[in-house]
Parts: C-alpha cells; structure tokens; sequence
C-alpha cells in the first residue's frame, strides 16, 4: 500500500515538474540531418537529435563548413531529383504555438556533388526562400529563419527542387517564442509569417547568437550579423560596460548585450545609412533598437533624429531618452513598409549640430501564409499513392497544391475562395506505368471532375465508391495496348515494359494479355454520376452487365466506350445479357443433355429391336414351322403375365418377345 502511495506521490510530483518545466522553457527541437546518434555541439553543449521525419534523401558527410557560424555538425541529408522534386521533414507532435523556424544548408562532402545547389523551401505550404547563387560565401546566406504559427501538431518543412542542384540540408531547428512575438500590427499573426531578411548588432565586430549574448531562450536564439559601419568611412562603433535597463521584456527578450554596442554618425556625415537590396513589391517589418549608450548625451533633446525609410519620414523627432525614460535603457520601434524597388533604404536624419545612433536593425519580410489543401483530399492522395505504388519521382510529400510554385505532378489543383482551401478537381496519371489498384478511398476527394489513368497496368475492381464522387465528368482507364519485352538491367531478368507513343516497334511488342486491367463488373452506383459525359473503360477485362443508367445516358450524347472487354453486355453495341451462370452451373447442364441424348439413343434402338421381332414372329406364325408349338407355348407364357398386368391383347397380336 505505501509503496502505491509513493508510487502515485512520485508520478504526481514528476507531472507537476514537467508541468513546471514546460511553463519555465520553451518547447525545442534540433535534428541534425543525416545523424545516426543524436549529437551535442560545443561550447554550449547544445542537443541535436538524430534525423529523423524525412520523407526520403541520403545522408552524407559534410564538407568543410560553409560558414563558421554553421553549427558544427558532421552530417547532412541531401535529396537527388530522383527521389521526387518535393521532399519534406514532418515533425510530429509539435505543440501548437509561436516558432522561430532555422535550416542551415551544408554541402556535401562528395567531391562530385561540389556545386553550391539552389533550391526553393516552404513551411506548411508556405513559399518563404529561395537559395541565391554565391550563398556559400556569406555567413548570413547559409541559414534561413522565419517565425510562424504551428497550429495542427505538425511541422511540415519542404525542400523543392528547381533543377539546380540537389537540396542539401544540415540542420533543422523548431524552437518555440512568445506567441506575442514580433506583433507589429494588424497584419500580424496567423496568416502570416515573418522570414528574417537580416538581422544586425551595430558596432559588434563578432557574429552571434542570442545563446552567445547570454539571451532568454524565449528569444528564439537569434542570430546576429556582426555590423562596425555602415560604409560612408565617417561613422563609428561605441561600446558601454554599463548595464541596460528594460531590454529582456516580452515578447521579444533581446539580450542586454545586444543594446552595450552601437554606431554613431560623426560630424563629417551627420546622417546614418543602412541600405540592403530586397525583393520587390513585398512588406517588411522593420524594427530598430536604441540605448543612449554615449557618455556626452546625458539628457532630453541633446539628441534628436528622424528616421526615414525609403526617403519617407516613419519617426520623426525620435529622442531616445526621452522615448525610453533614461539613459542605458533600450527602445524599440517597429514599421512595417511596402517596398516597391529592389533597394530597402533605412536613414537617420539628425537635428542641426546633433548625431544619430544605433545599436541593431531586423528587417523581416511579410510572407502571406498559403491555405492548405482539404485534410481529407490530402489523405484520399495519400492512400492513392500507396495503392497505386507511385513512383518517388512523382514528389508527393508536403501540400499537393501549396506552395504554388510547387504542386504534386498529375494533381489537378483548385482554389475555393468560399472556404479559402483548395481542392483536387483532376488526376492526370495517364500513361505512367502505374501498376497498382484504385482503392475505396478515392471518393474522398469530392471535387474530382475527371480522372484519367490511361496507359497503365492499374488492376482489380473498379470502386463502387466512385459513385459518390458527384462532380465526376470524366473517367478513362484504358489498357495498355502493347508491351515489349526487356532485360532488367539489375537482375538479368526479362520484363514486360509498356509500350508508350513512339517507343513501341510493332515487332517486339505484343499485347498483354494477363498483366492489366480493371476486372470485374462496372458498379452499378456510376450510374448515379449524372455529370458523368466521358467514361473510356475500353479494353480492360470488365464483365457483367453496364448498369442501364449508363445506358440510358449514350442517348444523350455522353461518350462511353466499353470495347475490347470480352465480358460486357446490356448495351447497343455489346452482346445481349443471359441469365447468369456460374461454370460449375453449366457443367451440370452439360452433363444433363449428354445423360438425355444416352436415353433417347437406348430407348429408339429399343424401339427398332421390337419392331424387327414382331415382324420375324408373323412369318414363323404363316409358316406353321414345325417348331410351332413350342414357340407358340412360349407365347402364351408371356401373354400370361402380361395379362396378369392387365393388358388383354391376343396372341397374334404379342407374339414371341424379345424375351425370346
Ligand atoms: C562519413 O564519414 C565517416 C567517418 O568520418 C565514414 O565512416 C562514413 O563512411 C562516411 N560516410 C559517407 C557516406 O561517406
Ligand atoms: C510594433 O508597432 C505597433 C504599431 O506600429 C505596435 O502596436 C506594437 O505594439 C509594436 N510591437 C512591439 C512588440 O513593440
Ligand atoms: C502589403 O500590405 C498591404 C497593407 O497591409 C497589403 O494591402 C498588401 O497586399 C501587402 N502586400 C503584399 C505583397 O503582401
Ligand atoms: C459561400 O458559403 C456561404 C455559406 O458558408 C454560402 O451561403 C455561399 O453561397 C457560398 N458562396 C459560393 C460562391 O459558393
Ligand atoms: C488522358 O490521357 C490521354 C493519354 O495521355 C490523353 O490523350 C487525354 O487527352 C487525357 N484526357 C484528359 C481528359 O485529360
Ligand atoms: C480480378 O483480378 C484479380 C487479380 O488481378 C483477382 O484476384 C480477382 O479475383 C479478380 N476479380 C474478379 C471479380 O474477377
Ligand atoms: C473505343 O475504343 C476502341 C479501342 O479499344 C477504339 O478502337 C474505338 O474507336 C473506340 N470507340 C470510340 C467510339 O471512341
């Protein structure tokens, strides 16, 4: 009993810990690609678990780090075009709430595989970066980082081929901020994502980190560029061993460090220049840091600035200390712009006699988080996937539809702005050396207008279930018409290859007979599709009768084609439907007539024999033959009995039987 007691003090008192403990830190995870034991890193003896929650790609070594504020892993995971053009981490289990999201890329140890590769990469379905060439050479290019909402317990983070080389991952880090982080306004928050465009420590000639500022791990680790002068030669770094007051607030805990550096303009520039080129006809978030860290400003209005972005006046008159209640106490302000160039232009301008400062600059970019696709077509996608056994290369991982750029090959993707998700109207799988069965599942994906699955060796029954896909205008599944023979370069093995379009020479190809096809009957419920205009199951192995909706509609000129199925029958055009038999059903008919004909043969020879008797027994009879009475004896035997049946008939007519 009292070590029950213990038992459930101890386990009460480890929930209320973790309890504690996920109140106290926020939720992290750290995967070190292409890991096969979990890793710690120097000096901060940071935790990186093993890989794990790709979809595909190979693990490599690494070659020299690109950047020495890489972390320093070992090991990445790359991914060759011939494992799909889309391929993903999904992170299960993630906590809903506010990330700071970081990959860092690595190049691949294989000599061969040298070239920096260009790649485009999505969170939840969301387009937020591409790789730009000479990535490799800038320390602040060899990672990218944006915060976003995770609300469904999954972090779903893509890699999307553009042909440029195979997307190589070193690292992948979720670590959890303040839900409250960055709000820069309306605009803010689910719908949106912020991607760190730059992130800079004036007057700071080390990169780092937020864990190397001593940071609150709330913070989300940041990283920051090291910046000593924004290059007009006149402006300076200052430095302060002074305290900060008020810099680790919510929602953003910046470290104290970060505000115990800044540049400040001379008299030979008074005005401060930070220009950095952007992509246009995006929103940015700016958000600009400041503490009177100079021991010549000790008061109200000995330094005042304005701040212009773009050449537009966002704070005007801006006093820091003023703003921020004393000296050595951080501020910050936040804007957000719309820039329409390709040059993001941030100016403080100071009052006559005066000099601007500052101590660190963020620049987001405003990504507009993409709806997802129905859950439920997305699954119907995937059971598809399975029961057709679709190749890698046909890169179905992530969102089928999202990021835009990037959609599933052979899914037909449509927007609902009523619902704001989008949804599947078309499979194109047409002529893919499909092989597999179309499951029951496929109904789920109720906006389907068409599917076309020409050209395949997909077999087994065609789903009743397709009935209930009322949008369907379209089906076609036709055979595969001919297929060549091939050596299998890995097992020396002969297989039958389809032939498609040109590739077929009519002296070795030949018609497969056993391999493909639909079989069984056409459910009765496509009769329920009434838009269906287009059913091609021409050439499979169908039998049984077409359902007499389907029928009915030929009349209205819809196009069905139903040749080449040796069973079908109840249309114009096909053969007339019998009853119903079963083989061993007509086994027994067979052996029936056979047993009829037997008897009919026994009984006309029967017939013949008595027939020949009675006429010899007439002549023996008219020849009054000396044997006569005998005979005659024998006859009234017979007569006898059957008299005794009955049957009264005179000798002359019964005459000697054939008993005789
Ligand atoms: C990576 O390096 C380790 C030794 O450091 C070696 O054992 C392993 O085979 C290498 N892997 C690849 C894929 O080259
Ligand atoms: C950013 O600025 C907006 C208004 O421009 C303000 O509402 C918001 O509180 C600021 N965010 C922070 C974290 O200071
Ligand atoms: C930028 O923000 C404005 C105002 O919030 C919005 O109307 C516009 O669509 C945004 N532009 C982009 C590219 O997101
Ligand atoms: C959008 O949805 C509403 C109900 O949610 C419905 O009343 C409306 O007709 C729909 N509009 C369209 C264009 O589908
Ligand atoms: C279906 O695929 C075939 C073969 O590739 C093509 O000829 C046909 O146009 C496609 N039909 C539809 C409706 O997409
Ligand atoms: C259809 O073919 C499969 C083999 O491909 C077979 O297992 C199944 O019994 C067949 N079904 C019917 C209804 O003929
Ligand atoms: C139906 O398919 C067969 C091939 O299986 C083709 O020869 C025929 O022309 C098609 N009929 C129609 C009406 O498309």
């Amino acid at each position: 009993m009292q070590g029950a007691s213990v038992l459930v003090w101890l386990l009460g008192f480890s929930l209320a810990l973790t309890t504690v403990l996920a109140k106290q830190g926020p939720w992290v995870m750290r995967i070190s690609c292409g890991a096969r034991v979990n890793v710690r890193t120097a000096p901060t003896n940071t935790l990186w678990y093993k890989d794990f929650a790709y979809t595909g790609g190979i693990p490599a070594n690494v070659t020299q780090a690109p950047s020495y504020i890489s972390p320093p892993l070992k090991t990445l995971r790359y991914f060759p075009l011939s494992e799909g053009p889309n391929n993903c981490y999904n992170i299960r289990r993630v906590p809903k709430g506010h990330y700071a999201v970081r990959l860092f890329f690595g190049l691949d140890a294989n000599p061969n595989l040298q070239d920096e590769p260009l790649f485009d990469i999505s969170i939840e379905g969301t387009q937020f970066y591409s790789l730009k060439s000479g990535w490799t050479n800038h320390d602040d290019q060899v990672f990218t980082e944006a915060r976003v909402f995770l609300e469904d317990g999954i972090a779903s983070i893509c890699f999307h081929s553009t042909g440029h080389g195979d997307p190589a991952i070193l690292s992948i880090e979720i670590l959890q901020v303040d839900d409250r982080a960055y709000y820069f306004g309306p605009g803010w928050g689910q719908g949106t994502m912020l991607r760190t465009a730059t992130r800079l420590s004036c007057g700071n000639g080390k990169p780092k980190f937020d864990v190397d500022y001593s940071g609150d791990h709330w913070g989300g680790d940041r990283f920051w560029s090291p910046i000593t002068t924004f290059g007009q030669g006149s402006d300076q770094p200052r430095s302060t061993e002074s305290g900060i007051k008020h810099p680790t607030n919510a929602p953003n805990f910046y470290p104290e460090a970060l505000y115990e550096t800044a540049i400040v303009s001379t008299d030979v520039q008074p005005d401060l220049e930070y220009q950095m080129d952007v992509d246009p006809n995006r929103n940015y978030s700016i958000w600009l840091h400041f503490a009177e860290i100079d021991a010549t400003v000790t008061g109200v209005g000995q330094r005042v600035f304005d701040i212009l972005i773009n050449g537009d006046v966002l704070f005007p008159e801006v006093d820091i200390i003023k703003l921020s209640g004393g000296r050595y106490t951080a501020l910050v302000l936040n804007t957000t712009v719309m820039v329409n160039g390709r040059t993001l232009m941030i100016t403080l301008h100071p009052k006559e006699g005066h000099h601007a400062i500052i101590n660190a600059i963020e620049i987001f970019e405003v990504v507009v988080a993409e709806s997802k696709t129905l859950v439920q077509e997305v699954r119907a996608l995937q059971t598809l996937k399975s029961a057709l056994g679709l190749p890698l290369r046909f890169g179905w991982n992530g969102d089928p539809c999202v990021p835009q750029q990037h959609p599933w090959t052979g899914a037909d993707c449509h927007f609902d702005r009523n619902g704001s998700r989008w949804f599947i109207d078309g499979l194109g799988l047409d002529n893919q050396g499909l092989s597999g069965f179309l499951p029951n599942g496929i109904s789920a994906l109720q906006h389907l207008q068409s599917i076309n699955l020409s050209g395949n060796s997909i077999h087994g029954v065609i789903p009743s279930s397709i009935g209930q896909i009322t949008s369907l205008e379209v089906l076609l599944q036709n055979q595969i018409h001919a297929v060549r023979p091939e050596i299998e370069p890995s097992s020396g093995r002969l297989a039958l290859v389809s032939c498609l379009g040109l590739d077929c020479h009519s002296n070795v190809c030949k018609k497969d007979l056993s391999y493909n096809l639909f079989n069984g009957s056409i459910p009765d419920s496509l009769g329920q599709l009434t838009s269906l205009k287009r059913l091609n199951l021409n050439g499979n192995s169908l039998s049984g009768q077409v359902p007499a909706a389907l029928g009915g509609r030929l009349l209205h000129g819809a196009s069905f084609n139903f040749t080449d199925n040796a069973g079908l029958c109840g249309i114009p055009g096909l053969r007339t439907c019998g009853p119903h038999l079963s083989a061993g059903a007509k086994v027994g008919i067979a052996f029936g007539a056979c047993v009829i004909f037997l008897l009919l043969v026994v009984c006309s020879m029967c017939w013949w024999k008595r027939r020949q008797n009675i006429l010899r027994a007439q002549q023996i009879i008219a020849r009054g033959a000396p044997y006569a009475k005998a005979r005659t004896q024998l006859s009234h035997d017979i007569q006898m009995s059957r008299h005794y049946n009955g049957h009264a008939r005179t000798a002359a007519e019964n005459g000697p039987s054939l008993l005789s």
